[in-house]
């Protein structure tokens, strides 16, 4: 299988509630690299650009204006098969419908409020990471 990359983004619900350090070591322990970490505040213009393919949709003004309300974390996680095994680890968008022992499912209180972020594929991943990282930002080759 492929080393991939995956952005995660740990959201303003998850700061609020001090779960950095915990959803942080849960990662880790399912075997992800940490390879870029930030703690930035999203604009209402970078979170809707962020976010820019549900600009149609009806919850797309919610979303804004929650990832926007607070801190958020940006990593970028390395490992093989990135993508699927951190969608698998955070479970299902709608934490009522997430498997049970995921981070959604332990910690979201709701499909707005779902505390963290996943790439969907590798191309969107490269796309979601260069919108937070430069390249140079990526430390590659630590142990
Ligand atoms: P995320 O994986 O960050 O990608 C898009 C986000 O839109 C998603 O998590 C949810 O937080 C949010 N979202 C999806 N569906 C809804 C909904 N019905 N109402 C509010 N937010 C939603």
């Amino acid at each position: 299988m492929a080393v991939e990359r995956t952005l995660a983004i740990l959201k303003p619900d998850c700061v609020r509630k001090n779960l950095i350090g915990e959803v942080t070591r849960r990662i880790q322990e399912a075997g992800f690299k940490i390879v870029a970490m930030k703690l930035t505040r999203l604009t209402q213009d970078t979170a809707g650009g962020f976010y820019a393919v549900h600009r149609e949709r009806p919850f797309f003004g919610e979303l804004v204006d929650f990832m926007s309300s607070g801190a958020c974390v940006p990593i970028v996680l390395e490992k093989e098969n990135a993508v699927a095994d951190y969608r698998t680890l955070i479970g299902a968008t709608n934490p009522a419908q997430a498997a049970e022992g995921t981070i959604r499912r332990l910690f979201a209180d709701s499909v707005g409020e779902n505390i963290v972020h996943g790439s969907d594929s590798t191309e969107n991943a490269k796309i979601e990471i260069a919108y937070f990282f430069a390249e140079s930002d990526i430390v590659a080759n630590i142990a």
